[in-house]
């Protein structure tokens, strides 16, 4: 009888973030409270023989393969996050063979649930234990936030691939963007749920808004800097900072930076009321950056506001506020466990009748991060 050879294969799975508090801070060395959730996107990376590297989009049924010394872009979107990878890991002077890898998942796409982090994250943590390459976990963040910069042009922060990476089940991870240092805050939710409301509004114009928030929010640290050298980003500034270039720069520019200020503040705020038990201060905090996001940020759409005023104004919700990057997606919630059903059969009437739109739910658990399974 002839030997079957049987070929090397790992399982990893990668879950979505949610953000309970912290919104375009992390850009801006600020602090940020997300966890990693029960969706997640699972891999399967084999060996094959041969010099081709297939890549396998289960979801959308889509594929594509190369030479694996032969890494140019792709027209394919989300191929591009994995060739990146693989640039990236070229340029750092690891040649990665050929594998074959398909994944596939339950994260809902452009809701706001980081996806592509989900994506690039897992992808190259399946890569870099297949072939051993020893990468530790906060490498694997940088190198995916690296590929969202250079390969989807999104400027975007550290926030997504941090949690998607170092996500713990059963808690939020306080991160401190300067350091990529985190701490896990494990507060007492019971009796509450977080639900997410979907828009159902993809988040398309949301890259080239949130560079431009990047950059209004450069232009107020570079007026600051004028008279305050030692301040790198807005995390080291104040309101009273504010006030001072307040006749040099746009008006916008202040609101912005307003906004970020007391974001970064309000993690803090958030995170001693956890420890404190104090879920009701928590709820606040997320309906204050709601407000900020909305008015001062100018992030949100109408259909995130009439989910967020809703949800205000119902007993069942003691916080609300649009999550992720904006212009569609979510909002997120904290219900009252015993009223959750309650408030879905009420905001989504509500929603239909002045958006046209339908509204979708999604009750999350925080879950563990990228790992092998
Ligand atoms: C997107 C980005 C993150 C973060 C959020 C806003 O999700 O990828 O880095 O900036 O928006 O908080």
């Amino acid at each position: 009888m002839s030997e079957v050879q049987v070929k090397k294969m790992l399982k990893v799975k990668s879950p979505g973030r949610i953000n309970l508090i912290g919104e375009h801070t992390d850009y801006n060395d600020g602090f940020v409270l997300p966890g990693a959730i029960d969706k997640a996107m699972e891999f399967t990376i084999e060996e094959v023989d041969g010099n081709i590297t297939e890549l396998i989009a289960l979801d959308i049924n889509d594929s594509i393969s190369f030479p694996a010394d032969n890494l140019e872009k792709s027209k394919k979107g989300w191929a591009n996050y994995c060739i990146g990878l693989l640039d990236l890991m070229r340029k750092k002077g690891v040649n990665v063979p050929a594998f074959k890898c398909s994944f596939g998942g339950n994260i809902p796409l452009g809701a706001g649930l980081s996806s592509s982090a989900a994506l690039s994250c897992g992808f190259m943590y399946a890569v870099s234990e297949f072939f051993d390459l020893k990468l530790e976990r906060l490498e694997i963040a940088k190198l995916a936030q690296k590929a969202e910069h250079e390969y989807a042009g999104v400027m975007c922060g550290i926030m997504d691939q941090y949690a998607v990476v170092f996500g713990k089940e059963d808690a939020f991870i306080q991160i401190d963007c300067r350091t990529f240092e985190h701490k896990v805050v494990q507060g007492d939710f019971s009796g509450y749920s977080v639900l997410l409301c979907d828009t159902n509004v993809k988040h398309s114009l949301a890259s080239t808004e949130y560079n431009t928030r990047r950059q209004e929010c450069e232009t107020g640290v570079k007026a600051i800097q004028e008279f305050k050298p030692e301040v790198k980003s807005l995390r080291d500034a104040t309101l009273e900072d504010l006030e001072v270039i307040k006749d040099k720069v746009s008006k916008e520019v202040i609101a912005r930076c307003t906004y970020v200020i007391r974001e970064i503040k309000r993690v803090e705020d958030a995170v001693e009321a956890i420890a404190a038990g104090d879920l009701i201060k928590v709820g606040q905090l997320m309906y204050e950056t709601h407000e900020g996001l909305s008015v001062r940020y100018k992030v949100s759409c109408d259909e995130l506001d009439v989910l967020a005023a809703f949800a205000k104004d119902h007993n069942a919700v003691i916080g609300s506020r649009m999550m992720g990057g904006g212009f569609g997606g979510c909002t997120i919630n904290l219900v009252k466990e015993d009223q959750v059903e309650e408030f879905k059969a009420a905001i989504a009437p509500h929603y239909k009748e002045k958006t046209g739109k339908e509204v979708s739910f999604y009750d999350v658990k925080i879950s563990n991060g990228v790992t092998a399974v």
